[in-house]
């Protein structure tokens, strides 16, 4: 499911040519009256951006910026999109006796939507979309019938209220109605297909609408498009739907619809392209008949509760582009279903379900394939050589099966040369991290997870060549050895989890060098890379760029001995430490308090000792702190965030004192004691402790 964008792109505006000025009609310009409509319309606005040295007096309002009129210099058409104006549409543009097309898309206007231009006898196009227009449609007293009006798109808007049968009486032309992203409640209208027998688009998408989805739809004859996501409908997909055979775009999601999709029923919808009911709660099977939906490019069936295995009716789909059955709990084996019949698949999405048996043979032959999600399955065996053929594949998610032979998967993946996105964790269990005689390629990797597989051997070499990567995570393993001194040459990385290990050694300085961490400024190639797929932390918790990661570094639970470098005060970026569960020793290096974007620091389970740096107090962002089982003394830090930290932080530090701790300051404790200053204090994002604690990237 895509998520719609409700954003206006800037356009340039056009330079206005000399030529246009030149051009004026001396023979005959536009009437008085038309010109008085429109100079009333710009004496309306509070902010005109310039239109009013546009349209200047004297000349011919035919040759105005956005004015079109017709032969007979009549004023048909109003575009003023994208122009920057301010203030409230007034009626005066109703006056122009022509008008055929207004649009005043992506501007700031506010206030109501004028009923003359709604009832207007010649505007058929109107447009006013991405303004902050409000009021209640129903409000508009009715009008009389028989308008031109064709296409009306109020879409991102502030308008409130209910569709009745009231709304918009008379629109016996009605083509396409746009009132996505608005507050609109009360049920799906369909007095629309009633009143006009053309009407063929109908986009509610963003709105509160309720109730169940009417039956009065299925005389929609000429509807195509039915796009009401992210509402709060209920109730099932009424059999009287089907009957609005018309249909190409269906679409649904977000919504609380539940029952089955009736296997009787669906086949009639013959025509559709896109069938979205994501994020509701169907359950039941995929129907046979849906092998009957030839011309089907789109299915969404995520995040719902449908089970069993996936008809071999599928592969009659022969236009399938995107397949999206994450989070369900389907089951079987997938051999059933011939991929090879989809030619134009470019997305499969499986994550989450109980999906087993080995990957078909046929999703080989998807050579359009650009993002693969199997994560979250039982799937097992070795990953086949004809992977390889997939030269398009960028997103490959295999996590959390029983894949078996890494070395293989990793030889066959690198001739991927596609490839930014790979997750391999929760598999290969036990076995070796392959180095780097067999390894290369993955120059495009931007995250790469081989994460909860208990491998042993180092961390690889053939990691250093993966010049593009920002984000590592090779926790949950056993690997060995050092952190390799080469670190640092990764030039992007703003995360890395090498967090349950058995890592040894000292924490090397060129860690507390790495480019990305140490500078607050990103490169700014990175904000443009987006996943294929949104990578889920949790169904909750989902990140569409790499760079939305938190910048971190995850280190707990290994064998690192020494101190904390001093120089970690290099990591300005830095949002999340976590060095708990090792055998540190030496003090809280100070430089610690420069770390200003902290907001969870976890040093908790070392040998620490010494006093913690009264300037932790600077670290205004800090949510999470935990020095609780090491060996430090002296008072705890009480002020500003500091008072919000619960006692077991401290937890574990016998020599430690204050509130709350068995041991209280003595005077001369606290005498050491820190200015306890009272600022304020930014309670930052809980998220980050959950990823901290619980973190499982399902990709
Ligand atoms: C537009 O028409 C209204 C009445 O419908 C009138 O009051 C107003 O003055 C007219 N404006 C112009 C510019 O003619
Ligand atoms: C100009 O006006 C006349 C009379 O109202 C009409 O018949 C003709 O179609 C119009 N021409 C154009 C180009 O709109
Ligand atoms: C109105 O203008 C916007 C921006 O140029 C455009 O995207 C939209 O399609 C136009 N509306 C209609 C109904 O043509
Ligand atoms: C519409 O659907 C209902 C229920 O499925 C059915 O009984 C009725 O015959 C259908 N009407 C038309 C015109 O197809
Ligand atoms: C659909 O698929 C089934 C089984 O895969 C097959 O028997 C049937 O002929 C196909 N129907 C069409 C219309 O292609
Ligand atoms: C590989 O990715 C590049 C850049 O995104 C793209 O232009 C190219 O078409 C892709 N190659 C294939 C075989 O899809
Ligand atoms: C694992 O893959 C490698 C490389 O393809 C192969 O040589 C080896 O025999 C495989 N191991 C097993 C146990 O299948
Ligand atoms: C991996 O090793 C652990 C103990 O070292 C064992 O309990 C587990 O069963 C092994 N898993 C597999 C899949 O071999
Ligand atoms: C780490 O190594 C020790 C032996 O050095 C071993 O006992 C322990 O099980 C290992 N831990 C893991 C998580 O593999
Ligand atoms: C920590 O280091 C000390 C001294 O080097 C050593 O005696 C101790 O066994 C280590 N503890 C652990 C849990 O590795
Ligand atoms: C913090 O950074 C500044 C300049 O970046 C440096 O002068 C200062 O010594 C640092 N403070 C500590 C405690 O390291
Ligand atoms: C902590 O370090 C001291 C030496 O500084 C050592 O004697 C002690 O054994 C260490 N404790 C642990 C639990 O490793």
């Amino acid at each position: 499911m895509q998520p719609l964008q409700f954003t206006c792109k800037k356009l340039p505006i056009p330079l206005l040519g000399c030529a246009v000025l030149l051009l004026i009609s001396l023979a005959s310009s536009c009437t008085e009256q038309e010109k008085n409509s429109l100079l009333q319309f710009l004496a309306g606005l509070l902010q005109d951006a310039g239109l009013a040295k546009l349209w200047q007096e004297g000349k011919d309002c035919c040759e105005w910026e956005g004015i079109v009129c017709n032969g007979n210099r009549t004023v048909i058409e109003v575009s003023l999109e994208y122009r920057g104006l301010e203030g409230s549409i007034t009626p005066s543009l109703g006056n122009l006796t022509g008008l055929q097309r207004l649009n005043l898309s992506c501007n700031s206007l506010y206030g109501g939507l004028p009923l003359e231009l709604v009832s207007s006898s010649t505007i058929m196009v109107l447009d006013v979309s991405f303004n902050q227009l409000n009021g209640d449609l129903h409000q508009l007293p009715s009008s009389a019938s028989g308008q031109p009006l064709q296409v009306l798109n109020i879409s991102s808007n502030l308008f409130t209220g209910q569709f009745t049968s009231a709304t918009l009486k008379g629109v016996e032309n009605l083509i396409a109605l746009n009132a996505s992203n608005n507050s609109f409640t009360g049920q799906i209208p369909t007095h629309f297909c009633n009143m006009s027998p053309s009407f063929a688009v109908l986009e509610l998408c963003y709105n509160k609408l309720s109730g169940s989805i009417p039956p009065g739809l299925g005389n929609c004859s000429k509807l195509r498009v039915l796009k009401v996501g992210h509402n709060n409908i209920s109730g099932t997909l009424p059999d009287e739907l089907f009957n609005a055979t018309s249909l190409e775009h269906l679409s649904f999601p977000r919504n609380g619809l539940q029952g089955m999709i009736d296997d009787t029923y669906i086949f009639k919808l013959s025509n559709l392209a896109i069938l979205d009911l994501g994020e509701n709660k169907f359950s039941g099977m995929i129907p046979d008949s849906i092998g009957q939906l030839t011309r089907l490019q789109e299915l969404h069936l995520d995040f719902n509760n449908m089970y069993g295995e996936l008809p071999s009716t599928l592969s009659n789909c022969t236009n399938l582009i995107t397949l999206d059955l994450k989070i369900n709990n389907f089951s079987g084996e997938l051999h059933k279903v011939s991929f090879s019949n989809f030619p134009n698949l470019k997305t499969l999405d499986l994550l989450w379900n109980n999906f087993s048996g080995t990957i078909p043979e046929s999703i080989y032959s998807c050579r359009n394939l650009i993002a693969l999600r199997l994560s979250g399955n039982k799937f097992h065996g070795q990953l086949s050589k004809r992977l390889g053929n997939l030269k398009s594949l960028s997103f490959l998610s295999l996590a959390n099966n029983n894949f078996s032979n890494i070395t293989n998967a990793l030889q066959i993946l690198r001739s991927s040369k596609n490839l930014t996105t790979l997750f391999l964790g929760g598999n290969f269990m036990n076995e070796t991290m392959p180095d780097n005689a067999k390894i290369d390629g993955f120059e495009n990797l931007w995250l790469l997870n081989i994460d909860s597989c208990l491998l042993s051997g180092e961390i690889p070499f053939w990691i250093s060549e993966l010049a593009n990567l920002e984000i590592l995570s090779l926790k949950g393993n056993r690997l060995t050895g050092a952190i390799p001194a080469w670190i640092n040459t990764l030039e992007y990385l703003i995360y890395l989890d090498i967090s349950n290990n058995n890592l040894t050694g000292e924490i090397p300085t060129t860690l507390m060098a790495m480019p990305m961490l140490t500078s607050e400024k990103t490169a700014a190639h990175l904000d443009k890379r987006v996943f294929d797929l949104p990578v889920y932390h949790s169904p909750s918790l989902q990140y569409r760029k790499p760079i939305a990661y938190p910048k971190a570094l995850y280190l707990s639970r290994n064998k690192f001995t020494g101190v904390i470098p001093p120089e970690i005060g290099q990591l300005k970026a830095l949002i999340s430490l976590a060095i708990s569960f090792n055998n540190l020793t030496g003090p809280i290096p100070p430089s610690i308090c420069n770390l200003t974007n902290m907001e969870v620091l976890d040093l908790s389970n070392n040998n620490l000792t010494g006093e913690i740096p009264a300037a932790l107090e600077n670290l205004y962002f800090l949510a999470v702190f935990d020095v609780s089982n090491n060996n430090l003394e002296g008072p705890i830090l009480t002020g500003r965030q500091f008072n919000t930290f619960p006692n077991s932080s401290f937890a574990g530090n016998p020599r430690m004192c204050g509130p709350g701790l068995n041991h209280h300051c003595t005077s001369v404790e606290v005498g050491l004691a820190p200015t306890g200053s009272k600022g304020l204090v930014f309670v930052g994002v809980g998220v980050l402790y959950d990823q901290m604690v619980l973190s499982r990237y399902f990709g």
